[in-house]
Order: structure tokens, then C-alpha cells, then sequence
């Protein structure tokens, strides 16, 4: 048995003359979630897709549990789950038809009731899938995905649309599979999911991943931020390692990697003029902050 559940190497898809994935490489392990994250158009759908076995390569290896999924499509029907950015079932079936004509397809189907059970809508079993709202289909493309337990999951954008108590929902329910030593290759605009899901990140640029990582691998070296604001007629500030600029409205944003001593300094100096620092508040490095710089390189390169 291969530890490694998803392996991708140099891998390269084009839509005619527009490459969406150029040269990528990923590895997913059983027991694991890899969180794909990147803008709008960076390659993600297209790199999820073409894993699935639903889109051919141009270029580079996918192997998936071992196989080739795009010529062993079939054998691993039944032990890989997919979540679809836009799912396309039958707005006339009811919630649970839907869920049931899954399992009778899959091998190892699972237990339709059970799963509508798992991300609470059994109380919309009998209702047609078109009556469902957004966030309920999504919660039944969930459902559907994972069906029997897959040994291998891809989630695209599987929380888009939902509101947050059924946010936190996905991510038990998630969470619980990889425990279960199931691999989930995720994508998501939110980075907090990734944050709480993911043991490992790939920034996905253009086609190219730009940053990978655990979390923490990913904010090394990355500033901490202070932000305030001076009061009116305040003196000028007293010298600091940070990097001062303005922000938002009347902000002052210092960027320092010695936050203890420079909040220190600043603290002193504002007791030393009886000044108060309105809206003070300090944050660590963040992924927001990864996905800036890789925006900032892309500025400047293009
Ligand atoms: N069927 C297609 N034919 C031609 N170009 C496509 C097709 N699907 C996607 N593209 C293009 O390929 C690039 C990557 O698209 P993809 O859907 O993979 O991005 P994504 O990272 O999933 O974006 P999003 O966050 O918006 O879902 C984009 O430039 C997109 O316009
Ligand atoms: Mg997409």
C-alpha cells in the first residue's frame, strides 16, 4: 500500500494556447488534507479536475492510490469521493433520491439516511433537490462525496455559500475523515479554512505554485503588524525597528519582526506624552500576508 494517496509531478494542462497548469507538483498523503489555494483563474479547478481523471494532461504524471486515473477511471470509482465546484444534479429528485442513486452507484456506498444525518439534512430528505437553498446543495454535494467513506476526497470549494455554523459543520465532518486516514485535496478562497484544516498549503499562481508548506513554514520570516492611530498634533514617533506607513484612514501600520520591543518603545513614548493610541492592536504574520507577497510578484513581473 503507498503511503503517498495523490501524486502529481510536472504537471501541465492548456485550453488551447492558455496554459491553466504549468508544471506543478503535489503530493497528498493518506491521513492528510492539502489545502490548494490561489485567485480567481490561478489553475485550481483545472489542477482538481484533471486529478479526478476528468480532464486529460498535456504534460507530467497523476497517479492516484497507485493508478492512472485518467486511463483507470473505473477502478477507482468507488474509492475516491469528488466534490465539484458547480454540481449538476436533478433539481427534480428530492434530497434524499439523490443521495441514494449515488450510493447505488458507488461500490462501497454507504448509507444514504446516515450521510444526510452527517451534514444535518435529513429534516430535507423528501424535499426536491430545486427547493433546497445554496448552502444545502452544497451540503448534499458534500454528502454525496462522501458516500462510503472514499479513501481519497477532492473538495472544490466545498464551503462556498454556506453560513458560518454550517462552516464549522464541513469542517468537523472533514476533519473526522482525515482522522480516518482519508487524503483530501481542498481548494478555498478562505484562508482561515485552510488555516484550520490544512497540515500542508500550496499556493497555486498562474499555474505555477508559488509557496508550499505547513502553516507555520508559510509565515516564517513574515513581519508582525502594529496598528494605530496618532492622535492629532502628536510629536514625531520615536525611532523604531518597524517599517512605518499609513493605512486605512488615519492608521499608522508598522511592520516589524521585533514586535515585543518595538510595542515597548511605542508604549513608553506615548506614556512619556500622555498620548493614548487609539484602535491599538497588533497581529502576527498571516497567510493573508503569503498571499499578498505572491500578488506583490506577480506585480512586479508581469
Ligand atoms: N473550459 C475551459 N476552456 C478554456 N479556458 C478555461 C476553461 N476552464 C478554465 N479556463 C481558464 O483556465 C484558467 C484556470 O481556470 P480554473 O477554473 O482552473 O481556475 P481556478 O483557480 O479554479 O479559479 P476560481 O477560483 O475562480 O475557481 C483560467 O484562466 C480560466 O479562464
Ligand atoms: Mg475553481
Amino acid at each position: 500500500m503507498t503511503e503517498l494517496a495523490i501524486e502529481v509531478h510536472d504537471l501541465r494542462v492548456a485550453y488551447g494556447d492558455h496554459v491553466a497548469v504549468d508544471g506543478a507538483d503535489l503530493t497528498v498523503a493518506r491521513g492528510e488534507l492539502v489545502a490548494l489555494l490561489g485567485t480567481n483563474g490561478a489553475g485550481k479547478t483545472t489542477m482538481l479536475e484533471t486529478i479526478e481523471g476528468h480532464r486529460r494532461a498535456d504534460a507530467g504524471s497523476v497517479r492516484v492510490l497507485g493508478l492512472d486515473p485518467g486511463r483507470e477511471r473505473l477502478r477507482l470509482l468507488g474509492r475516491v469521493g469528488v466534490m465539484l465546484q458547480e454540481s449538476g444534479f436533478s433539481g427534480e429528485l428530492t434530497t434524499w433520491e439523490t443521495a441514494d442513486l449515488w450510493r447505488s452507484l458507488r461500490r462501497r456506498g454507504g448509507d444514504a439516511d446516515a450521510v444526510l444525518e452527517r451534514l444535518e439534512l435529513a429534516h430535507r430528505r423528501d424535499v426536491p433537490v430545486k427547493q433546497l437553498s445554496g448552502g444545502e446543495r452544497r451540503r448534499l454535494d458534500l454528502a454525496i462525496a462522501i458516500l462510503g467513506e472514499p479513501e481519497v476526497l477532492f473538495l472544490d470549494e466545498p464551503t462556498t455559500g454556506l453560513d458560518p455554523q454550517s462552516r464549522r459543520r464541513t469542517w468537523e465532518v472533514v476533519g473526522g475523515l482525515v482522522e480516518n486516514g482519508t487524503a483530501v485535496l481542498l481548494t478555498t478562497h478562505y484562508l482561515e479554512e485552510a488555516e484550520a484544516l490544512a497540515s500542508r498549503i500550496a499556493i497555486l499562481d498562474r499555474g505555477r505554485i508559488a509557496r508550499r508548506g505547513t502553516m507555520a513554514e508559510l509565515v516564517a520570516g513574515i513581519a508582525a503588524t502594529i496598528v494605530f492611530q496618532l492622535p492629532a498634533g502628536a510629536p514625531a514617533l520615536p525611532p523604531l525597528t518597524a517599517q512605518v506607513t499609513t493605512g486605512h484612514g488615519d492608521d499608522v501600520v508598522a511592520e516589524t519582526t521585533e514586535p515585543q520591543q518595538d510595542l515597548r518603545t511605542l508604549l513608553d513614548w506615548a506614556d512619556a506624552h500622555r498620548l493614548r493610541l487609539a484602535r491599538l492592536r497588533v497581529r502576527d504574520g498571516s497567510l493573508e500576508d503569503v498571499f499578498e507577497r505572491v500578488a506583490h510578484e506577480q506585480e512586479v513581473a508581469a
